[in-house]
């Protein structure tokens, strides 16, 4: 087991870029599976998440190969996945295992999907329940966990399926489903979810379209049987692994730094619209459009923050952001008050106790309920002592939000178990040394 030890920094600055994002990579592996032809991915994020992803379709018999840094797939076209017996292992990765049932869900073919132990915690009845709607079979279908075996149907029935959360896992793997179907696919969630599933389909030639209804719903629906035409992706880098540095450089005295070619998608953008309200010097350069996404490159210094109220329908555009967000809260003058996050209690660890318990131990006074936390923060001229160890639980975004903080407590945090830090970011270590930060293996 590794660990990393974070130390007070002073001063981070420079130009960094983080890698690819992990939501698009995966979507750029699944998609280009179902067009027809060859395609190439510039940037994909090589993470295990991600690897595990594309690992799950080279099993499934798609040809995919990395040459000079560009990932090439060849697609086999929709519904036309075949065979028993196939094993999936899914890793860490919920996107991974929840995209890749729908995309099964849409041919005929079976496949038992297992996970690490944090993935085989994790929800999945909110998969099979509009999956089983589609005609999707499965071995055992009262079971909400991994080893999960499935058998799809090569026409499965075009549904509609109202979402009880905001999730783009769920809509995403309901609409690959759909792709197969010979009518339209319709999702409602009650709040809109990133939409590069829905981005990427359209580039690629489907009919798809987003409602907002009016009761403040959303209604998406995809026309079965697209005509996917291949063309080649370029991945834009990851709000979600931009936000560590850019929180830590806000945190940490005289710092200023800028990070390259980020995907500033509006429905991603939840954590940098909080900073921004708390005070945070943070401002967006050199916009433009990469395959239908917006991109910048965002710049951000330190900055006295204040607390604020987090609204409920920001939890969609910021879900991974809470762990960085709560440990910039630390430092502002004020309680920040996060609503409507029962959500984060089905991450890769609960990360609501997991901030709690690992911000008490940093002597911060938070508030834990069902479905909110509130940070009661210290000020910006607080000191805090540090010298602790926190424990990752095959967490990375806790992970790397623990030793974000370490830069600023006066003796280091040691996080345990860091090796999870690889399934998004497997940069971070060496990113966040270039710009000052002091993070060392241990
Ligand atoms: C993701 C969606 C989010 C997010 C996850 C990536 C995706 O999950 O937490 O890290 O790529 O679709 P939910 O939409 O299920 O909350």
């Amino acid at each position: 087991m590794n660990s990393m030890s974070s130390c007070k920094s002073t001063r981070l600055s420079g130009n960094i870029a983080v890698p690819g994002d992990k939501s698009i990579s995966h979507r750029a592996l699944i998609i280009g599976s179902l067009v027809t032809g060859k395609l190439k991915i510039n940037n994909l994020l090589e993470s295990e998440d991600v690897i595990a992803t594309a690992n799950a379709l080279k099993t499934l018999g798609l040809k995919i190969n990395k040459i000079n840094n560009v990932w090439e797939i060849f697609g086999n076209g929709i519904g036309n996945l075949s065979g028993s017996n196939h094993h999936l292992d899914l890793g860490n990765s919920g996107t991974g295992s929840r995209l890749i049932m729908g995309l099964l869900a849409g041919s005929d073919v079976e496949a038992t999907i297992t996970g690490d132990a944090s993935l085989s915690k994790r929800p999945m009845k909110r998969i099979i329940k509009p999956l089983l709607k589609t005609g999707a079979i499965f071995k055992d279908s009262n079971n909400d966990h991994l080893p999960i075996t499935i058998k799809g149907s090569k026409i499965p029935l075009p549904i509609e399926y109202h979402s009880p959360v905001a999730s783009a896992q769920i809509k995403s793997s309901i609409l690959l489903a759909g792709l197969s179907s010979t009518g339209n696919t319709t999702v409602i969630e009650p709040s809109l979810s990133r939409d590069h599933t829905e981005r990427m389909l359209k580039c690629f030639g489907a009919n798809i379209s987003s409602t907002k209804m009016s009761d403040h719903s959303w209604k998406i629906t995809l026309e079965g049987l697209p005509d996917l035409k291949p063309f080649d992706i370029e991945i834009p880098s990851d709000p979600s692994s931009a936000a560590f540095p850019i929180v830590a450089s806000l945190i940490t005295p005289d710092s200023d730094i800028k990070v390259l070619n980020v995907c500033v998608n509006d429905l991603r953008m939840g954590l940098y619209q909080c900073l921004i309200e708390m005070g945070a010097n943070i401002s967006f350069s050199n916009r433009r459009q990469i395959n239908g996404e917006p991109v910048a490159d965002i710049s951000a210094s330190y900055s006295i923050l204040n607390g604020i109220t987090i609204p409920e329908s920001r939890v969609a555009s910021m879900i991974d952001e809470y762990p960085i967000l709560s440990v910039a809260a630390i430092k502002a003058k004020g309680n920040t008050t996060m609503k409507g996050i029962e959500e984060l209690r089905f991450k890769e660890t609960d990360r609501i106790s997991a901030m709690c318990e690992g911000l008490g131990l940093v002597g911060v006074n938070t508030i834990e309920n069902k479905d909110s936390m509130v940070i009661v923060g210290k000020g910006p001229n607080c000191s805090l002592n540090g010298n602790l160890t926190i424990k990752s639980n095959l967490d990375h975004r806790i992970a790397m939000s623990f030793l974000c903080l370490g830069l600023i407590t006066d003796n280091p945090i040691i996080v345990e178990d860091t090796d999870t830090i690889n399934s998004s970011f497997p940069t971070f270590l060496q990113t966040m040394n270039k710009i000052g930060a002091k993070i060392n293996q241990l």
